[in-house]
This record gives structure tokens, C-alpha cells and sequence, in this order.
């Protein structure tokens, strides 16, 4: 068992009636001009962002707006944001969306008292000593960065998709009402729902399997969200499946799944390379690539691959061959993926076959130019990747 530290600062506001307290806490964590930050559509078509700026003219607050932020959040928008800011004398971002609005508003609080390129944090050249602070209205439960310390950014010069976590971007609250999910289109649910159940697994899937009580949380978090997705798709106002999702994708995302163990991340890496280099969903991304990554490393802990599938996936044990059991568990969870929708292969994912030049791109760019490793469930090597980038074409 690891020694860790369990920080999750942000504030969660959870509920039906959450939203009309945007003013109360932008006033409580000290914002007095707000940059309102959105993406393309939904927040306009659904009244939120017109009801957030209402709330917070009422209650005195000055704000800007900034929207376009697209999915695969992009560089050239966070410094659009950087610059207003900077001009309109913003002290606060208010990001109203999903983890690409919220990742995009990390960035530019980044980059506002930054005399340098905030691209150099992605880069791993400079570490943030200080950010605005910045909170969020979420309306998608998926990537969990209404409550971490990440923010992941594609700089579309070379279409490279990086990821900066810092401790001091993490959101100080974080209002969350299940009822602005129902218009989320089915596919945007499943492939939140399967990128939050990912955020789990890069943790379960660790040689630290002495922790019990965060395998038993991680269990039941990924097995709760398996419940309920279907619920969501079938009915999607179900507000008990709705509410179950978004505070699962807090959950799943905050640390808690993670305490004591070493959490690994390859398939993220992997995954981020293909939403980098295609514009993909990245949870569909993540569907597409697990299983090939499961399959290639399921030996270094044949044990763990077999609770898997017994208690998240009820495969029957088969106490006489162990790798079977494993193997049925990852097969489960194919079926799973397929029937909510998503892809288990990259065929699947782009609509096309992957070119041979494609994979040795995405293996440069996931191994840093062949100078790094990911993961620890089993260390990926540049070798390790193209094998398991061929395995999922
Ligand atoms: O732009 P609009 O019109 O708002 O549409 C969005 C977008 O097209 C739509 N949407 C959001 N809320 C909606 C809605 N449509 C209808 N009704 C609603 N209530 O959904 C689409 C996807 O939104 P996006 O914010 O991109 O989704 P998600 O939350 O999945 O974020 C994905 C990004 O987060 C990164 C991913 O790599 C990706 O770039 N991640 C961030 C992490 C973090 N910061 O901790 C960790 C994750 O592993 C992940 O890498
Ligand atoms: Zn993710």
C-alpha cells in the first residue's frame, strides 16, 4: 500500500436548486469581474448561460463572456482568453460546460498572471506558481475536471494534445445539477460514462491491490455506472440515473478511486494521441484502445483481471484457468462497450483503417520522441505502444 495525500478542495454544490447560488460563491471565493466561459451551443440553447449572467447581474457581479470553446479544447482559444482577461481586468472564471470548457478556463487562469507562453506548462517547461481561481457549472459528467487538477489542451500546430495537472487550478466549487444533462445526445452520454468508468480502472488496474476499501469504492463505482447508463439511455430525464452519473464522474476523478495505489494512465496516452491526431470524443477513444491494452497486459496481474471481470462484470470463475476468466472479463467488457454504443477497435472509432504512418506518429508523439515510458500496471515502451496501437487498428 502506497502513502498518500487525499486533496480535493472544490466546493460541490449538487442538485436541483444548485445553480442559484452561482453568485453567492463567485462573491465567496472572491470574484468581483468574471470571465463567463462556454462552449458552441447547448449552454445558450438550454437558458443556462443566459440564467447564469441574470444571476450574477442581479447580485452586482460584473462578467465578460467567452464562448467557442470546442471539444479537444484548443491553445489559440486560451489565449484569446488570456488576452481578455488580461485587458477586461478579470479575477475569476466561471466556466460554464464540460471538461473542455473547464479545461480551457484552467488554461487561460494559467496563463493570466503568466509573463510567459502558458504552453510551456504543457510542455513541462515551467511550473504555475499561481492562477485565477476559476469554478465551474457543469452540464456533462464525463472527464471529471470539475473537481481535479488537470487541464488537457490541443495545440493545433502540430495537432499536439497535452495534459498540465497542478493542484492550484483545481475548481473551488462546482455546481452540478443533474437535470441539465437530459439533453445530452446518447453518444456524448456513453462516451462520458466510459470515460469515467477509465479514470477508475487506471487506478484498479495496479499491483497495489492491498488497499481494499479503494477496491471496493472503485467496484462500485464502475458497477454503478454500468447500471445506470442504460437507465439514461432508455429515459434520458431519469433523474435518479442522471444524478448517479454526475457525481460518479466526480468520484471517479477526484482521488478517491486512487488512495494507496499507483495509478497507471497508458490508456489515457494512448487514447490522447488519437483524439490529438482525429478530433475524437475522448471516451470513445479510450473504448477503442482498452481492450488491446488489456489484452497486452493482462498477465502482469492475471489476479486483478479475474476480480474484474467476477465483480465488476459478473463472469463467472473459473477457478481452474484463471486467464480464461480474465480474458472473458475483457470480452464482457467489449459487449459492454458495444452495446452503449461505442467502439472497441480504431477501425470502429474513425470509420477507417489506420495507416501504418499514422500508428509510428502516434507512438513518437505518446513516447515524447522515444524518450519516454507510460503506465506502471506494465511500462510501455515506444514498442510496447505500436504493438498495442496495431493490435487495436
Ligand atoms: O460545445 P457545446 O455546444 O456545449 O456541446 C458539448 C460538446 O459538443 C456537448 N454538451 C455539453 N453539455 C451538454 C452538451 N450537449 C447537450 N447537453 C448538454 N448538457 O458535449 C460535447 C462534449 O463536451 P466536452 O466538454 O468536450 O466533453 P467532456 O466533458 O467529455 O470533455 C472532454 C475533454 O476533457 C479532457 C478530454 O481529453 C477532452 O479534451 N479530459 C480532461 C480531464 C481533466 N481535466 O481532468 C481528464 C480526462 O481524462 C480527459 O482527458
Ligand atoms: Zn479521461
Amino acid at each position: 500500500m502506497k502513502d498518500f495525500i487525499y486533496y480535493a478542495p472544490t466546493e460541490v454544490v449538487f442538485g436541483k436548486e444548485s445553480e442559484e447560488q452561482v453568485a453567492r460563491l463567485v462573491k465567496k471565493y472572491g470574484g468581483h469581474k468574471v470571465l463567463v466561459h462556454y462552449g458552441g451551443q447547448s449552454a445558450i440553447k438550454s437558458g443556462l448561460l443566459d440564467k447564469m449572467c441574470n444571476l450574477l447581474d442581479e447580485a452586482g457581479i460584473e462578467y465578460v463572456k467567452l464562448g467557442g470553446v470546442v471539444p479537444n479544447p484548443r491553445l489559440s482559444k486560451i489565449y484569446e482568453g488570456i488576452d481578455l482577461c488580461r485587458k477586461e481586468g478579470v479575477d475569476f472564471i466561471l466556466a460554464v460546460g464540460g471538461g473542455s470548457v473547464i479545461d480551457s478556463a484552467k488554461g487561460i487562469a494559467y496563463g493570466v498572471p503568466y509573463e510567459g507562453d502558458v504552453w510551456d506548462f504543457y510542455l513541462g517547461k515551467d511550473e504555475a506558481q499561481t492562477c485565477l481561481p476559476l469554478a465551474c457549472v457543469l452540464t456533462i459528467p464525463a472527464a471529471g475536471s470539475e473537481m481535479s487538477e488537470a487541464s488537457v489542451v490541443t495545440n493545433e500546430d502540430g495537432d499536439v494534445k497535452l495534459g498540465y495537472s497542478n493542484d492550484i487550478s483545481r475548481p473551488k466549487f462546482a455546481i452540478m445539477n443533474p437535470c441539465r444533462t437530459f439533453t445530452l445526445p446518447p453518444y456524448q452520454t456513453a462516451a462520458g460514462v466510459t470515460d469515467m468508468i477509465m479514470h477508475t480502472m487506471e487506478r484498479y488496474f495496479t499491483h497495489d491491490d492491498d488497499m481494499i476499501l479503494t477496491t471496493e469504492l472503485a467496484e462500485a463505482v464502475m458497477r454503478t455506472m454500468m447500471d445506470s447508463v442504460f437507465a439514461v439511455l432508455k429515459n434520458p430525464e431519469d433523474y435518479r440515473h442522471r444524478a448517479q452519473i454526475m457525481w460518479g464522474g466526480s468520484v471517479a476523478h477526484n482521488g478517491l478511486t486512487g488512495c494507496g495505489v499507483a495509478d497507471d494512465w497508458a490508456t489515457h496516452q494512448l487514447e490522447h494521441e488519437l483524439s490529438g491526431m482525429f478530433d475524437v470524443t475522448h471516451g470513445a477513444g479510450l473504448a477503442a484502445v482498452w481492450p488491446s491494452w488489456a489484452r497486452y497486459v493482462y498477465k502482469e496481474n492475471v489476479s486483478r483481471f479475474v476480480r474484474f471481470a467476477v465483480n465488476v462484470l459478473g463472469v463467472p470463475n473459473d477457478f481452474s484457468d484463471p486467464e480464461g476468466t480474465a480474458l472473458k472479463g475483457i470480452e464482457a467488457m467489449e459487449r459492454f462497450y458495444h452495446a452503449i454504443g461505442m467502439p472497441i477497435n480504431i477501425h470502429e472509432l474513425i470509420g477507417r483503417d489506420i495507416t501504418d504512418e499514422e500508428i509510428k506518429e502516434m507512438v513518437r508523439k505518446c513516447s515524447r520522441d522515444y524518450k519516454a515510458t507510460q503506465g506502471c500496471f506494465k511500462v510501455l515502451h515506444a514498442e510496447d505502444m505500436e504493438a498495442i496501437y496495431k493490435m487495436a487498428k
